[in-house]
């Protein structure tokens, strides 16, 4: 078992990363929620038919009452309507403040459990159990909650941090290929900006890690969660350090909101901005032709990425607009080598523009 800590206010917290530890979740979870009368498992459908099983008997193993609130799968759902519905079917179901909220799902999940958990009878405790790759080594560490308005993405949220995250790595054998996929940038991001080891880990086993092969997922998800783990420790509240996390998310973002969330999953965004961040950083002289070109050969490696085909122009009007500028300025996280990144604010127009028009040539428009 791999037990990484994360020390954010009010309290410190635990993720637990072990191959088939979704088994024995009972068992942990009694731990940290002694006096928890009964667990509410937010999920969807798709997971609750491969895990809630398996889940359930767990806790009942452990001695715990619980109840499964399926909520409807996709973002669209992520939204304030769906947390109140599943707020309503807590009360109904007589959830009271000795009551636990477990988000058993992807991001979507975390993020509207999350939220659901710190506001319900104003707030009770919460648990996560992420189940997709993204989940695993991202959104369920550090809690970040929210929902989504019709105007934009995760616009309404709270900093919730959970009780305990379960990763149990081999639930990932049942995630579609593409979303397997797209998590796995997340993963490469954590390597660049942090750890070398990640990086290196990811380009000598990508056959095994495409396979899914369980060793290597599980060292893979554990150094990703350090990562996450650390810099969220040193910044909990995101006002400074925490900003490398954006690394490949400022063009990425502007990517997925230009095509309306329809042509990149968010990984895969995240992995052409992994592209443009490198070959900003080059022509700024911030990092060395070796460096560019092992970053963008993994992202490669790990690809093919749905192709970009904007208007330039357009992805920089999007950038001055991100919620992310302070003072206006756009901040973009550079690579210098690998593990190591910088935050930059002042990257010329010219070469923003430069960047994009390399990704539509890359994608052969
Ligand atoms: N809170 C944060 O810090 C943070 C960070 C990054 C992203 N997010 C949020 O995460 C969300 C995206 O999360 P996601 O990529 O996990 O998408 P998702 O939650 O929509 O899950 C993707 C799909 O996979 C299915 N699925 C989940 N686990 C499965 C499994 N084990 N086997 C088979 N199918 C499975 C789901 O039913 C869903 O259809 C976005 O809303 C994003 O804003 C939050
Ligand atoms: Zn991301």
């Amino acid at each position: 078992l791999i037990r990484v800590q994360i020390n954010t206010p009010p309290r410190p917290y635990e993720a637990l990363i072990e191959n088939g530890l979704l088994r024995s979740a009972g068992v942990y979870l009694r731990d940290v929620l002694p006096n928890t009368r009964r667990i509410f498992i937010v999920t969807v459908k798709r997971v609750r038919r491969h895990y809630g099983k398996l889940l359930a008997e767990s806790l009942v193993e452990a001695g715990l009452e619980h109840h499964f609130l399926e909520m409807p799968d996709g973002e669209q759902w992520k939204t304030l309507k769906t947390v109140e519905e599943l707020a309503l079917k807590m009360v109904k179901s007589g959830a009271d403040r000795e009551s636990a909220v477990l988000a058993l799902g992807g991001g979507v999940v975390g993020d509207t459990a999350g939220f659901l958990g710190s506001i319900y009878m104003r707030g009770v405790k919460v648990v996560q159990i992420p189940t997709t790759f993204l989940a695993q080594v991202d959104s369920s560490i550090g809690g970040k909650t929210g929902v989504n308005l019709a105007t934009g993405k995760n616009l309404i949220g709270t900093f919730k941090q959970p009780r305990l995250v379960l990763i149990d790595p081999t639930v990932l054998m049942t995630l579609p290929e593409r979303e397997f996929r797209a998590g796995l940038f997340e993963a490469l991001k954590t390597g660049v900006i942090r750890n070398p080891r990640i990086f290196e880990f990811m380009e000598q086993n990508r056959d095994r890690i495409l396979q899914r092969d369980a060793a290597s997922l599980e060292w893979l998800i554990s150094e990703s969660v350090r990562v996450k783990a650390s810099v969220v420790s040193e910044d909990e509240l995101e006002k400074g350090t925490r900003m490398i996390l954006n690394f490949g998310h400022t063009v990425g973002h502007a990517l997925e909101t230009e095509t309306r969330y329809r042509h990149f999953l968010h990984g895969e965004a995240v992995g052409w901005g992994i592209i443009a961040a490198t070959n900003i950083a080059l022509r700024m002289g911030r990092t060395d032709d070796e460096t560019a070109r092992r970053v963008i050969d993994i992202v490669n490696a790990y690809g093919p990425l749905p192709p970009v085909k904007v208007n330039p122009r357009n992805i920089l009007k999007r950038l001055t607009r991100d919620k992310k500028t302070i003072h206006g300025k756009v901040h973009f996280i550079l690579p210098n080598v690998v593990g190591k990144v910088e935050v930059h604010s002042d990257v010329p127009e010219r070469v923003l523009i430069h960047a994009v028009e390399e990704l539509n040539q890359l994608s052969g428009s």
